[in-house]
């Protein structure tokens, strides 16, 4: 048997490339990331393709080891560059986030050192730090003390998280959740939809709230939908605010809903994915005031602090609630059971195993400091209003209400009446996709098609949207040259 031990550990030896190695296949890959890089300013934000993309279906996985330069190729060329491309300052689409090169740093350590981030006994240091990057998180928030949270992969799985924790901290069972009534805005992002089916609430009630014109929940139809509910004998569970939605930014009148969630005792939950990142800057705190009175909160670091996708956070008020919805035990676990003054994130968090994911965000806080990010949150909020402002110069842009942060919607809209505008709209929205050059999605407002424009990229700067701004007018010119508009 020993033999036979030997010769299978000198085969699986090949799974630990040597020192001499390991530098090859790390200048392989920084010599491509490299490139990457180099180009980005130059790259396109979107690449259409067709089905020869899945040829990856059907690429082998051999027994034999292949060659390196092959598959660096192969990523380079056949997997990276087909559909959008998130890294690119020309992305003003969905929310767009970036990629900071020191967050890989981060990734390569963590992928390296492979430290059991989910449990404080099996490594403090992870968990110490992703608890410090969390109470850094509720200051920002304005919480106090007794706050905490995790680090999630993304805003959908934190907004799961804070669902499931206000479904247990009402004790809502099963046969309840006919009666328990949450109360959001059509434009709260569906992944809190998702969150309640998810959860096994999809029988809740969900009670719409009337917005004002600028897409933003009238508290005092929430008060007056909470005063109802509680008259028939329903129960008034969750409020779902937003702290920046995704179509246009808006922002709810956190305060005041906070106050009226406060008085009927119900949780209080504002989904801040996309807008939360932005109370490092004045501006932003001023129009998220209100949002400490949450008793959670959603922010998403691959948007607003431009991380690569991955990272997402939880950040409840009191963290007693968040471990009461998550405790478990298991006879395995017994050792992990220490004193430590830290709750250990599989405590509090569906997850066990866990990515450490504190370092991809704690070195570009670190080697950057927290200014650099403060001053590029300031520059997107103002290049969301420079371009607001250049579309509403243009005679035939019809915008939307003024960004209350980085997003806003437009359409083309020209003079003639027998114009459809949708189909324009779809049209241009085409060819500027086809070209790539900048790459913006679109949504339907009042059953309008409209362009949503977003900055939010950490490589979108005065250049990038003076190159959008062109390239649509030059979209606009050859539609109108091939056509009678
Ligand atoms: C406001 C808001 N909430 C939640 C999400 C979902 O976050 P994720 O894509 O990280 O799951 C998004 C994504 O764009 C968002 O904008």
């Amino acid at each position: 048997m020993r033999k036979r031990l030997e010769a299978l550990a000198e085969k699986a030896a090949a799974l630990e490339p040597n020192a001499y190695e390991q530098k090859q296949l790390l200048n392989k890959s920084t010599d491509y990331t490299g490139r990457f890089l180099d180009s980005i300013y130059e790259q396109k934000a979107y690449t259409r393709f067709d089905d020869s993309v899945n040829s990856i279906l059907e690429d082998p996985i051999d027994e034999e080891p292949c060659n390196p330069d092959q598959l660096i190729y192969d990523i380079e060329n056949r997997v990276v560059p087909p559909g959008l491309n998130p890294a690119s300052g020309a992305h003003f689409a969905y929310i767009p986030g970036g990629g900071l090169f020191t967050s890989a740093l981060g990734d390569y350590i963590t992928a390296i050192t492979n430290r059991y981030a989910g449990v404080y006994y099996s490594s403090p240091g992870a968990v110490a730090l992703e608890t410090r990057l969390i109470n850094w998180m509720a200051e920002l928030i304005g919480f106090g003390e007794e706050a905490g949270g995790y680090l999630s992969s993304g805003g959908s799985i934190a907004n799961l998280t804070a669902v499931v924790t206000a479904r247990e901290d009402a004790g809502l069972k099963a046969a309840d959740y006919p009666r328990a009534v949450v109360y959001l805005s059509e434009q709260a992002h569906h992944c809190v939809d998702r969150g309640l089916a998810i959860a096994g609430m999809q029988e809740c009630i969900k009670r719409y709230i009337p917005l004002d014109s600028h897409s933003r929940m009238l508290s005092e139809e929430v008060e007056q939908a909470i005063q109802k509910d509680k008259e028939n004998g329903l129960i008034p569970w969750m409020v779902v605010a937003s702290g920046g939605t995704t179509d246009t930014g808006a922002i709810d009148p956190l305060e005041e809903i906070g106050e009226i969630a406060a008085r009927h005792k119900v949780w209080y939950h504002i989904d801040a994915a996309y807008g939360g990142f932005f109370l490092l800057t004045d501006e932003g705190k001023e129009k998220l005031k209100g949002i400490a009175r949450a008793d959670s909160v959603v922010l998403d670091p691959h948007k607003g602090l431009f991380l690569p996708y991955g990272s997402g956070a939880l950040v409840v008020k009191n963290l007693e609630k968040l471990a009461g919805a998550h405790r478990y035990e298991a006879n395995y676990m017994q050792d992990t059971k220490i004193q430590s003054g830290v709750y250990s994130p599989a405590d509090i968090s569906p997850e066990l195993s866990k990515h450490f994911r504190g370092l991809r965000l704690w070195m570009p806080l670190k080697l950057h400091g927290v200014k650099a990010f403060r001053s590029a949150l300031e520059e997107k909020l103002l290049l969301a209003r420079y371009a607001w402002q250049k579309l509403d110069e243009m005679p035939e842009i019809e915008v939307g209400h003024e960004p209350e942060l980085s997003v806003f919607t437009f359409r083309w809209a020209p003079a003639n009446k027998e114009t459809d505008l949708d189909i324009l709209n779809e049209e241009l929205h085409k060819r500027m996709t086809d070209k790539g050059t900048v790459f913006l999605s679109t949504t339907r407002i009042n059953d309008e098609f409209r362009f949503r424009f977003v900055v939010l990229s950490v490589r979108s700067h005065l250049e990038q949207i003076d190159l959008f701004l062109e390239e649509l007018s030059k979209h606009i010119r050859a539609i109108k040259n091939s056509a009678e508009i």
